[in-house]
C-alpha cells in the first residue's frame, strides 16, 4: 500500500462515530479510492467491513449506517503492494482478531517480517505490506506475553519506511504512529480524530496537533490522550486551531492541487523507495544487465523521466539506452526488437494509448518489457512481464510533477540495480540511496516555503512574456525540456527547451524583451561555466533571464542574473530533484499569475487514450 488515507475517530459521549469516520474518509480519498474500509469495536469485538470499492459504495453495499460504535478505523486506498482487491483492503486483523490496522505509506522491510510470521504460522491473508503489523503484534504478544498494548508499542520498533498508521486494539484502545511523515491529531466537541490530512479532521475538529516522526499517540478506551517520543518519553503537544477553509477542504488547504502535489515530494521521494520491493527491482537489474539492447518508452513528463535514466544508466552501468517516444517507437523501432532485449514502459497513469501499444507490441517481438508506472491496477501492469511501482501516491493536477521526481527516483534505482548486476557498483550503493533520499527529503521541507516564496517573486518576470526558452545541458537538459513542457500546458505560454550548445545554432536569433530565458545550471563544472557565459550573453538581446541552480555545486563567478538557488543533495545524481521541484514551483506561480486553469488544462486529459 502506498498513500491512501486513514482515520481513527473516537466519541467522547458515546455518540456513534460510523457516519462521521465516512465523512472524514470521503475528504481524503484525493489519496485515493481505489479502495475502503472499517473497522469499530462493537462489545469487545472488532468488525472490520471492507472492499474494492470507494467509500460512498462501501457505506451502500454494507448499510454501514445501521451499526453503531464510538469507537472506529478507516482507511481510503491507492495500491501498491497487492492491487486493488477485498483482501488487499484496510483494515487489516491479526489470526486472532484483536487488533486491527489501518496504514498509509510503505514498509521497507515488508519481505523480511512476512517471512519471519509465515514460519511462525501467521494466517497472512493479504499482498499488502501492512497486514504484517497485525500479525507481529499478536506475535510479541505470544512471543513475549506482553500485554496487546506494550505488543503494539514494541512492534512499532521493527517497522522501516516512510508510513503512518493506527491501530485499534480489542481492549479498545487506539494507538497511532507515524514514520518520515505527518499524522494529524484533532479535537473537537463529540470526537477526538487522527488522520493522514487535515482535510480529514474538517467538520470533527476545531483545534490539531501534528504527530511527528517516531512519536505514538496514545488514546485510552476513556478518552485520555498521552503522546510519547521514540524512547517512550511523554512529549507535549500544543493544539492550535484548524483553520481550512471550506472552499480549500478538497485541495487539503492548497489553492489548487498542482501546488499541493509539489509539496508532496519531499514525502513521495521516500515513498517511491519505500514502494520497490528489492528482489523485484534486482530482477530488473538483471534483465537490463544482460540485455542486448535497452529501449525506453514513455510520452510527456515519463519521456523526461526516461532521458534522465540514459544518463544515469551509461554513467552507472556503461549501458546507453535508446529513449523513444512512445509515439514513435511501434512504427520506427518496433521491427528491430527482438529476443535478449529490454523495454522500459514508463506512464505515471498506466494506461497511455502509445505506451501500451509499446508494450504489446515489444512482448510480440521477444523483447522482456519492464513496466514503470504509478498506478498497479493499470493496463501497463499486465501487459509487463515485470513492473515496478512509482509509488508516488495518486496525482489529480493534469501538469505532472511528484510523479515526475518520483519515476526520476525509481529510474536512478533501476540504473543501480543494473550496475549492481553488472558488478560496476556493489549493493552498498543500493542501501545508500534511502539514505541519501532522507536527508535530501528534510532539507527539501526545511526551505520548500522559503523556495516557493522565491519562485512567486520570480515567476513575476515570466507571466507577461511572449515566449521564451528553458536551457541546460547534460544531465539536467531533460529537466529544460520538462520546465518547457509544464510552462506551455499550466499557463499557455510558449516555452522551449534548448541544449545550451544548441542556442547559437539558430533559436538566439529570435530573442527580444517579449521573451524570457530560464537557465538550469548544470551538474558539471565545465559546462555550468558555459550555460554562465550564454547567460550573460542572453541578457544583452532584453530577454528577461533567470538562473536555477544548485547552491554551492559547482564554483562558477556569477553574472548579474536572477537566481533561484535550491539546496544541492550529497548525491549528484540525485540533485536533479530540488532543481525540478524549482521549476515546478516557477511554472505553477506564472501560470497562476496568467490565470489559467492550473490543474485541468484545456484540451488535455491526466490519461491520453487516443
Ligand atoms: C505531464 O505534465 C503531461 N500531462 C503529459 O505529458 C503526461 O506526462 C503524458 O501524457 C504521459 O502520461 P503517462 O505518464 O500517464 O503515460
Amino acid at each position: 500500500m502506498i498513500v491512501g488515507g486513514l482515520i481513527a475517530v473516537k466519541s467522547k459521549k458515546g455518540i456513534n462515530a460510523i457516519e462521521a469516520s465516512l465523512e472524514s474518509l470521503k475528504r481524503m480519498e484525493f489519496r485515493g479510492r481505489d479502495s475502503s474500509g472499517l473497522a469499530f469495536l462493537i462489545q469487545g469485538k472488532i468488525e472490520v467491513i471492507k472492499d474494492a470499492v470507494p467509500v460512498d459504495i462501501l457505506s451502500k453495499s454494507y448499510d454501514l449506517s445501521s451499526f453503531k460504535s464510538d469507537v472506529v478505523l478507516g482507511h481510503t486506498r491507492y495500491s501498491t503492494h497487492g492491487k486493488a482487491d477485498k483482501v488487499n483492503a484496510h483494515p487489516h486483523i491479526d489470526c486472532r482478531g484483536s487488533v486491527a490496522v489501518v496504514g498509509d505509506g510503505a514498509l521497507i522491510n515488508y519481505e523480511d517480517l512476512l517471512t519471519k510470521l509465515l514460519s511462525e504460522n501467521h494466517l497472512v491473508r493479504s499482498k499488502c505490506d501492512f497486514e504484517v503489523v497485525p500479525h507481529l503484534i499478536e506475535f510479541l504478544t505470544v512471543s513475549e506475553g506482553s500485554s496487546l498494548l506494550k505488543a503494539t508499542l514494541d512492534a512499532f520498533k521493527f517497522l522501516r519506511g516512510v508510513f503512518s498508521l493506527a491501530a485499534l486494539l480489542s481492549d479498545g484502545h487506539i494507538v497511532a504512529y507515524t514514520s518520515k511523515q505527518p499524522l494529524y491529531v484533532g479535537e473537537g466537541n463529540e470526537f477526538t480524530s487522527i488522520a493522514s490530512t487535515k482535510s480529514g479532521l474538517y467538520g470533527i475538529a476545531e483545534v490539531y496537533t501534528t504527530l511527528e516522526d517516531g512519536e505514538v499517540l496514545l488514546l485510552t478506551p476513556g478518552g485520555d490522550m498521552k503522546f510519547v517520543d521514540s524512547e517512550g518519553r511523554t512529549v507535549f503537544k500544543v493544539f492550535k486551531p484548524l483553520d481550512l477553509s471550506p472552499s480549500l477542504v478538497s485541495t487539503d488547504g492548497y489553492p489548487h492541487h498542482m501546488l499541493r502535489e509539489v509539496y508532496e515530494i519531499p514525502y513521495a521521494i521516500l515513498r517511491t523507495y519505500s514502494a520497490v520491493q528489492r528482489k523485484y527491482l534486482e530482477l530488473v537489474g538483471r534483465v537490463l544487465a544482460q540485455s542486448d539492447n535497452v529501449y525506453v518508452v514513455a510520452n510527456g513528463t515519463s519521456l523526461h523521466a526516461g532521458m534522465i535514466f540514459a544518463y544515469y544508466l551509461s554513467e552507472l552501468a556503461g549501458k546507453v539506452p535508446i529513449v523513444i517516444s512512445a509515439a514513435e517507437f511501434p512504427y520506427y523501432y518496433v521491427d528491430k526488437v527482438k529476443v535478449g532485449d529490454a523495454v522500459i514502459a514508463v506512464s505515471q497513469s498506466g494506461e497511455t494509448r502509445d505506451v501500451l501499444k509499446s508494450a504489446y507490441e515489444a512482448r510480440l517481438h521477444g523483447a522482456t518489457v519492464v513496466g514503470l508506472t504509478n498506478n498497479i491496477n493499470s493496463r501497463l501492469t499486465r501487459f509487463s512481464n515485470i513492473y515496478l511501482p512509482i509509488g508516488a501516491g495518486p496525482e489529480i493536477s493534469v501538469p505532472a510533477t511528484k510523479t515526475f521526481t518520483s519515476t526520476v527516483v525509481l529510474l536512478y534505482m533501476v540504473a543501480l540495480a543494473t550496475a549492481l548486476a553488472s558488478k560496476t557498483l556493489s549493493s552498498e550503493a543500493l542501501d545508500k540511496v534511502f539514505e541519501d533520499l532522507s536527508n535530501l527529503s528534510s532539507t527539501l521541507l526545511s526551505v520548500i516555503d522559503k523556495l516557493n516564496a522565491v519562485a512567486k517573486e520570480k515567476a513575476k518576470l515570466i507571466a507577461g512574456k511572449r515566449s521564451g526558452y528553458v536551457v541546460s545541458r547534460g544531465l539536467t537538459y531533460p529537466l529544460a525540456l520538462e520546465a518547457a513542457l509544464k510552462i506551455k500546458e499550466a499557463s499557455y505560454i510558449h516555452a522551449e527547451g534548448v541544449q545550451g550548445g544548441e542556442l547559437r545554432h539558430g533559436p538566439i536569433s529570435i530573442l527580444d524583451k517579449d521573451m524570457f530565458t530560464i537557465f538550469i545550471e548544470p551538474l558539471e563544472e565545465d559546462a555550468a561555466r558555459d550555460i554562465h557565459k550564454l547567460a550573460s550573453e542572453v541578457l544583452d538581446y532584453g530577454a528577461s533571464t533567470l538562473l536555477i541552480r544548485s547552491e554551492g555545486l559547482v564554483d562558477v563567478k556569477e553574472v548579474n542574473l536572477e537566481v533561484i538557488e535550491v539546496p544541492k543533495s550529497s548525491n549528484k545524481h540525485l540533485t536533479v530533484i530540488p532543481l525540478s521541484l524549482a521549476a515546478q514551483l516557477l511554472s505553477y506561480w506564472i501560470a497562476n499569475y496568467v490565470g489559467s486553469p492550473i490543474d485541468k488544462p484545456r484540451r488535455l486529459f491526466k490519461v491520453v487514450s487516443n
